[in-house]
């Protein structure tokens, strides 16, 4: 048995709480990533969300793409629930799974043929040498042409650089807490520990280098690699199987 922190049920409800108010600019980090999917609107294709959570990245390119069918994964029970609540009227282009992030026996058990494999913070919780390898397993999965896109906490290349994201998100969330629910109190809960970039929790939340995946999904063969979008240290980065 691995003796690594791992989420839990208590996390899960935590983050269904908050998600919306503490992530920055959710929703244009979604739709970003249908824009990025390489399909016509009306077509059919398979895609999977790892680590899919309550489901809104998927529900948002089942709401972009008519055809699509996705299987969703997610480690957490409560998750998965809520994910099959809210993706309730695409209850027959959905394929809702439990799985391990730290294990690899899922990946025997998809098919190789993903138009797209998403992902929205999941894969930081997996180090430097764990998402290497899943990145290598990810792009045989994948058609020709098909995409690997990642929402994800990335890691600071400097002090200055993770102080400057953590001021970022505080002012984010800040805005988003009083925009959306006109007070604090998201923001104050927020303060407990929540922004990475002041304090990280290294067992816990394991995001690498912006440069080094860049360069891991090179090394692999993926091509049209690039970081298409980034604040407050939450990227969307991919590439493209050719
Ligand atoms: C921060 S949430 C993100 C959820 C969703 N992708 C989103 O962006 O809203 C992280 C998700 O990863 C899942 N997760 C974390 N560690 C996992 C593991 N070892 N195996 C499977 N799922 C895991 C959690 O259950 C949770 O749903």
């Amino acid at each position: 048995m691995s003796d690594r922190e791992t989420w839990s049920e208590d996390d899960s409800q935590k983050f269904m709480e908050l998600s919306d108010l503490v992530v920055p600019s959710r929703e244009e980090q979604a739709r970003l990533i249908c824009d990025l999917i390489p399909a016509e609107p009306g077509e059919h294709f398979m895609g999977v969300d790892i680590g899919c959570g309550e489901g809104k990245l998927s529900k948002a390119i089942l709401e972009r793409y008519a055809e699509a069918q996705m299987t969703l994964l997610d480690g957490s029970e409560s998750m998965l629930t809520r994910a099959a609540e809210n993706l309730g009227e695409y209850a027959y282009q959905i394929d809702l799974r439990a799985f391990d992030l730290f294990q690899t026996d899922w990946l025997d058990e998809l098919p190789r043929r993903f138009r797209c494999i998403v992902s929205s913070l999941a894969i930081h919780h997996l180090d430097d040498a764990g998402k290497r390898a899943l990145f290598a397993r990810l792009f045989e999965h994948l058609a020709p042409g098909g995409a690997l896109l990642i929402a994800d906490l990335v890691h600071p290349p400097t002090e200055q650089v993770a102080d400057a994201w953590a001021n970022e998100w505080d002012r984010d969330v800040r805005e988003q807490s009083l925009a959306r629910t006109g007070s604090l109190h998201a923001f104050e809960l927020f303060q407990d520990g929540w922004n990475h970039y002041r304090t990280p929790d290294v067992e816990f939340d394991m995001p690498s280098l912006l440069s080094d995946q860049l360069r891991w999904l090179e090394e692999i063969g993926f091509t049209g690699i690039g970081c298409f979008w980034l604040r407050a240290g939450h990227a969307v980065y991919g590439g493209y199987k050719p």
